[in-house]
């Protein structure tokens, strides 16, 4: 063939395609115009006008929003994701027989997901994940030869019932499913790879309602490299066969009823696992020491179960670790053990409520990547050394519940880690174990306290703090000004992601949990007007001390609070009437004080324990003449910068005490009032 003959065929090609692709002569044919008219029909109006008026009779379809063509003009492609959809899926979509894809995920839609769909002759990738179909999949009728449907998406919608076991056996080259959130029961088909176990890459069973045993066939499926079961209610123990799976890269099964031990032969087969989270489940024995061959692993998650004996020192040889959960478990001996210098990328490690004592090894201070370091609830004793200032990406530590020593060389310490934002340190009165576990932490609070940039969430709760408020905490950068807080990196709000409680985005400001928890301690004095200024708290609790004089006007400039709590304390005065202007306010408790006057209206408030206040709601009805009162705490503010010079008592501890219970029971509601303001 010759390059000058060639050459304007090529040409001519070219431009018939181009042709093809913005003229409305290569159009789709009736046909397919009919279908996509069909289905229009079934959605509901009001959610499709938009469709509709770019779907126009007259016009080619393929120039149709949402549809794309190939160059005969054959409907390739219908991706609607996110168009506000509502109405019904029609079947008439299998009369487009060219479609390869079929996105539809993020509408309104419901009723059943078309069988014609599922088994259709041409579609190779169908995403109809969240939306709000239901009903039962239906099993195919066994005369449909063949299926090239490589990834199917119907996460996130309604299904019921069982999963459809024979629909696999049909499909040759079969690579994702994903399944997940709140759908199917019954057990997992046993059937996936029966026609690809050489494409079959990932099943996503997630969030459903799965029982039974893993079925053994899954170890057929050689090719799979993701697969996720979490929260279900599987039992049993991980089958021998499921190894043979040698290429999985993601073996999660968290929250299920599994059982037995971890075998050491057994995982080591998987030689690319990069994430092992079987976490929540009731697994006993030992870490295998052959876990080190397992050069890939980055997150190893055995949190919540009922493991034991001690960490191997094999661990640091798993040299990708970036996150080591262990929480929850029964794993004893010395920390040491294991050689921190070899995990230079851990970002976190939780090793909360184990029983493991000793000091804390020298080698964890290499770790310059950590971000979250959970040690509550064990056995630790000794000082933190010196070093944990030079773990620049420190946010989260957890020392809370163990016998260290000396809280003056922590904090000294802790002021060089300027990343802290969530500081437990704190002792534990849970009651089951306040035997001898708590901590010796001594020392006056040291007056750059404000000086830990990032800090947002103190809890200094339940301890035997003296002496008045120290005015140095009214001086926190992240409780102050939401201009730092802005210009901080998001990622410092978050909460580790071990943390149990309803999932939130810290990273939006409005949703920051800023609390300052003093409750429970012999703190005397007023409280200072300087509170004003931490502008972004949504939680102050002072209970249960002897604070006397007036409930400062300053209060009312927090506008982020939503629970107060000043009860059990000395106060007296009148209640600041703009306080009835904090809208997001959910408690506000004064009960047990010695207030007078009327309560503002529009407060929900706990006020029993005061005689001289007058309400609705209390014994004594306000006479009609009384208006609310004026704060007359002006002179009391005075008196209160003189008298807050920090003076702290002799017990000191930084910490969230009752660590998730609190943690949880708050973000419980500030939750809800985060979905109430954003939410549709
Ligand atoms: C497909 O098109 C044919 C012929 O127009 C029609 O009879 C059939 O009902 C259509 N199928 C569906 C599922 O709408
Ligand atoms: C479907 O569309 C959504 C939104 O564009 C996208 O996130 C998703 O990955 C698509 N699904 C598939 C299977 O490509
Ligand atoms: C649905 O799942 C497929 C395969 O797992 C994935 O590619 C796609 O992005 C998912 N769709 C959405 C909207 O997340
Ligand atoms: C499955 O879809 C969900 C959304 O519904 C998504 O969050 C998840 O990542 C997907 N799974 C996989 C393995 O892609
Ligand atoms: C799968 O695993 C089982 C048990 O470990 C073994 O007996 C069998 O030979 C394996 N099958 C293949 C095909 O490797
Ligand atoms: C945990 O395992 C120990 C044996 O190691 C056993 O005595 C104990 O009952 C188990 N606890 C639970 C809650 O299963
Ligand atoms: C820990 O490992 C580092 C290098 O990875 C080595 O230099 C150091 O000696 C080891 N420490 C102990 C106590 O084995
Ligand atoms: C905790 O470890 C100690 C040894 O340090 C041991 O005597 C004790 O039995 C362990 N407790 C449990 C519950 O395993
Ligand atoms: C406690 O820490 C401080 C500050 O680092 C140090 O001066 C003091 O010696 C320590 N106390 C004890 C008992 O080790
Ligand atoms: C405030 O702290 C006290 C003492 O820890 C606690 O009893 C009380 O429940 C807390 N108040 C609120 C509203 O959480």
């Amino acid at each position: 063939m010759n390059k000058m003959q060639t050459l304007p065929h090529g040409l001519l090609a070219l431009s018939l395609l181009l042709l093809s692709l913005v003229s409305p002569a290569a159009s789709c044919t009736a046909q397919e115009e009919t279908s996509l008219l069909q289905f229009l029909d079934e959605l509901s109006p009001d959610s499709s006008n938009n469709l509709a008026a770019s779907w126009r009779d007259g016009t080619s379809c393929c120039a149709w929003e949402g549809v794309t063509c190939n160059g005969n003009g054959t409907v390739t492609d219908l991706l609607l994701a996110s168009r506000g959809l509502e109405g019904y899926i029609s079947a008439s979509l299998v009369n487009l027989t060219g479609m390869v894809r079929l996105n539809l995920s993020h509408n309104s839609l419901s009723g059943g997901l078309p069988l014609e769909l599922m088994s259709s002759g041409s579609i190779v990738v169908l995403d109809v994940s969240f939306n709000r179909l239901d009903g039962k999949l239906q099993e195919f009728p066994s005369s449909i030869p063949y299926h090239p449907l490589k990834v199917l998406n119907i996460s996130n919608n309604f299904f019921a019932g069982e999963f459809p076991s024979t629909v696999w056996e049909k499909k040759r080259g079969l690579i994702e499913i994903n399944a997940s959130h709140k759908s199917f029961s019954g057990s997992i088909p046993a059937s996936f790879c029966i026609s690809s176990p050489s494409s079959f890459a990932v099943l996503d069973l997630c969030y459903n309602l799965f029982s039974g045993n893993i079925p053994t066939r899954i170890g057929e499926c050689f090719a799979l490299r993701v697969l996720k079961v979490g929260y279900n209610s599987i039992s049993g123990a991980l089958p021998e066969e499921l190894f043979n799976a040698t290429l999985l890269e993601h073996l999660s099964f968290h929250k299920n009823g599994l059982e037995g031990e971890l075998n050491g032969e057994h995982i080591v087969k998987l030689r690319d696992l990069a994430i092992l989270d079987l976490g929540q489940n009731n697994f006993i024995g030992e870490i295998p020491d052959s876990i080190h061959q397992l050069k890939k692993l980055e997150e190893l998650r055995l949190d919540y179960n009922n493991m034991s004996g001690f960490l191997p020192s094999a661990l640091g040889n798993c040299t990708s670790l970036r996150i080591i959960n262990l929480r929850s478990n029964n794993f004893g001996g010395e920390l040491s053990n294991l050689n921190f210098s070899s995990l230079p990328n851990l970002e976190m490690l939780d090793l909360m409520s184990n029983n493991l004592t000793g000091e804390i090894p020298e080698s964890i201070y290499s770790c310059s990547n950590l971000t979250t370091l959970q040690l509550s609830s064990n056995k630790f004793y000794g000082q933190v050394s010196p070093r944990i200032g030079t773990m620049k990406a420190l946010s989260f530590l957890s020392l809370a519940n163990n016998a260290f020593e000396n809280i003056t060389n922590a904090l000294h310490i802790l002021e060089n880690s300027r990343k802290i934002t969530t500081l437990l340190l704190g002792f534990n009165f849970n009651g089951e174990i306040l035997d001898l576990s708590n901590n010796e932490l001594t020392g006056p609070l040291p007056v750059w306290i404000h000086s830990l940039n990032f800090l947002y969430f103190l809890d200094i709760s339940n301890n035997k703090l003296t002496g008045d408020l120290p005015t140095t905490l009214m001086e926190m950068p992240m409780l102050k000004s939401e201009k730092d807080a802005e210009h901080s990196d998001p990622r410092l709000f978050q909460l580790p992601d071990s943390y149990e409680g309803p999932s939130l985005q810290y990273g939006i400001i409005s949703t920051l949990p800023a609390v300052l928890n003093l409750g429970n301690n012999y703190l005397t004095g007023a409280i200072p007007s300087e509170v004003g200024q931490l502008k972004l708290l949504t939680m102050l609790n002072l209970s249960f001390n002897s604070l006397s004089r007036n409930i400062p006007q300053e209060l009312c400039n927090l506008t982020n609070l939503q629970v107060i709590d000043l009860s059990n304390n000395h106060l007296t005065g009148s209640i600041p009437p703009a306080l009835s202007n904090l809208h997001f306010l959910d408690i506000f408790d004064i009960s047990n004080n010695d207030l007078e006057g009327a309560i503002p209206a529009g407060l929900h408030e706990l006020a029993y324990g005061n005689p001289k206040l007058c309400g609705p709601l209390l014994a004594n009805n306000c006479p009609t003449a009384q208006a609310p009162s004026v704060s007359t705490n002006s002179i009391e503010q005075t008196t209160g910068k003189i008298i807050f010079a920090a003076a702290f008592g002799a017990f000191f501890f930084v910490g969230v005490l009752y660590d998730q219970i609190l943690v949880s029971r708050f973000f419980g509601y500030s939750c809800s009032r985060f979905h109430q303001g954003v939410t549709v």
